[in-house]
């Protein structure tokens, strides 16, 4: 059965466009709630682990150097079948690519500085989540 929880980052080219508002109205209109929510700068190092799974990707530095390059808004969301119905919501990594509507479409300049992260399954939902929120913040 399909989790009712996912994880989002706001990213620091959509915080740096004053898209913040415009991102979080989105996702409300998408029907999810927010669970949890911060703000705050991740340091290198951090973006670092968070991203680990892609330490052997071409873009590890790139992707470690931007998401570390200002503050972002982390969130726990929650709706039936969270993680599929946000990466619709997201639309696809390569704003070229986003499905009109989508918020990487409307929000997003280049297939690095994509405005948001969602999470890709219920486990990584969960990791993520868990990241950034202690058990105390994440009712
Ligand atoms: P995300 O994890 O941020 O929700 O994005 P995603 O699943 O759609 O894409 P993923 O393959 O997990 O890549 C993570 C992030 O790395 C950056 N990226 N840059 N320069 C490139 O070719 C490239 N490819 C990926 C993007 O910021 C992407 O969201
Ligand atoms: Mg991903």
């Amino acid at each position: 059965m399909a989790g009712n929880r996912t994880f989002t980052m706001i990213k620091p080219d959509a915080v740096r466009q004053n898209n913040i508002g415009n991102i979080l109205a989105k996702i409300n209109e998408g029907g999810f709630r927010i669970i949890a929510m911060k703000y705050l700068r991740l340091s290198k190092e951090q973006a670092g682990a968070f991203y680990e799974v892609h330490k052997e990707r071409p873009f590890y530095g790139e992707l470690v150097d931007f998401m570390s390059s200002g503050p972002i808004v982390a969130a726990i969301l929650e709706k039936d079948n969270a993680v599929a119905d946000f990466r619709t919501l997201i639309g696809a990594t390569n704003p070229a690519e986003a499905a009109e509507g989508t918020i990487r479409a409307l929000y997003a300049t280049s297939i690095g500085e994509n405005a948001v992260h969602g999470a890709d399954s219920d486990e990584n939902a969960e990791r993520e989540g868990g990241f950034f929120f202690s058990h105390l913040e994440r009712p």
